[in-house]
């Protein structure tokens, strides 16, 4: 099975355009929901909560994990790269989605100037400015924390009234500190479940980048380069869903994340 994390429910958006993009595979979706949100979490304690999860991923048969969270991929992917899996197990792989999405900026902005809204814990690791002055320096890129985004989404209130209010807040927040910016880049993995409210309050030549096509056509390419790999990636069109917190309220937020239904099942970190 290929291994997808999140903190909580907004990876289940990623697995979603995997699923699409990649049917035929077998994905394990783990949310640490009982630890969710990581967003204003300290660097050491999201490293050592991804690591759990990674571990526990792993252990359950997964060769290959997409972290489907920016914050961990901002936090832990590479001391977990680096670090751990030289001594987990060097065959495994753990790749993250910070890298594939600054990649293709340059098919998208025609200003050069990116706007990006994320998580306290993604913002101030700098992790998107780091990638993109390494890829193209020439872009120029503005870096904004939602900190209300993942509680709005995880309650269940991305449709109200209460959203609207924090939507323009912040949308009105990045495009006063640079009005040239033309691409929004949803550095967050819950932020799609709110793009029709972002949409309504940007300028309309802004376009908007979720992650979910890009890591999944960006996990094609890596399964196609890496054939041993993919050989290890069992293909029989499953999915299952663990959870740290209750799954019975997994269930029915992680149903309508899907459009289809979910079981899941209850683990503890670590495992
Ligand atoms: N969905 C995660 C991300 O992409 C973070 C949510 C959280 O704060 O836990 O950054």
């Amino acid at each position: 099975m290929i291994g997808v994390f999140d903190s909580g429910y907004g990876g289940l958006t990623i697995l979603k355009e995997m699923q699409k993009y990649l049917p035929d595979y077998d994905y394990l979706y783990l949310g640490d929901n009982a630890r969710a949100p990581y967003g204003s979490r300290s660097f050491d304690i999201v490293y050592d909560f991804t690591l759990q999860a990674v571990k526990a991923l792993f252990k359950r048969g997964c060769p290959l994990v997409i972290l489907a969270c920016n914050t961990a991929s901002a936090k832990a992917l590479r001391s977990i790269q680096q670090n751990d899996l030289p001594l987990i197990d060097p065959t495994k792989r753990v790749l993250g989605i910070i890298r594939p999405t600054v990649e293709c900026l340059p098919e998208i902005t025609r200003s050069g100037h990116i706007g990006l809204i994320a998580t306290p814990g993604t913002v101030n690791s700098h992790s998107y400015r780091m990638e993109l002055e390494k890829m193209h320096p020439s872009m120029t890129i503005t870096e904004y924390a939602c900190p209300m985004f993942v509680p709005l989404v995880e309650n269940n209130e991305a449709d109200s009234p209460g959203a609207d209010y924090f939507v323009k807040k912040y949308i009105d927040g990045i495009m006063a500190i640079d009005p040239d910016i033309d691409t929004l880049v949803l550095g967050c993995t819950h932020y799609p479940l709110l793009s029709a409210k972002i949409k309504k309050y940007l300028p309309p030549h802004v376009n908007i980048l979720a992650q979910g096509e890009i890591v999944a056509d960006s996990l094609a390419d890596y399964l196609r380069r890496h054939p041993e790999m993919d050989e290890r990636c069992s293909r029989m069109g499953t999915t299952e869903f663990l959870t740290t917190e209750n799954p019975e309220k997994f269930n029915i937020l992680a149903s309508l994340f899907l459009g289809k239904s979910v079981e899941a099942e209850r683990i503890s970190l670590p495992s």
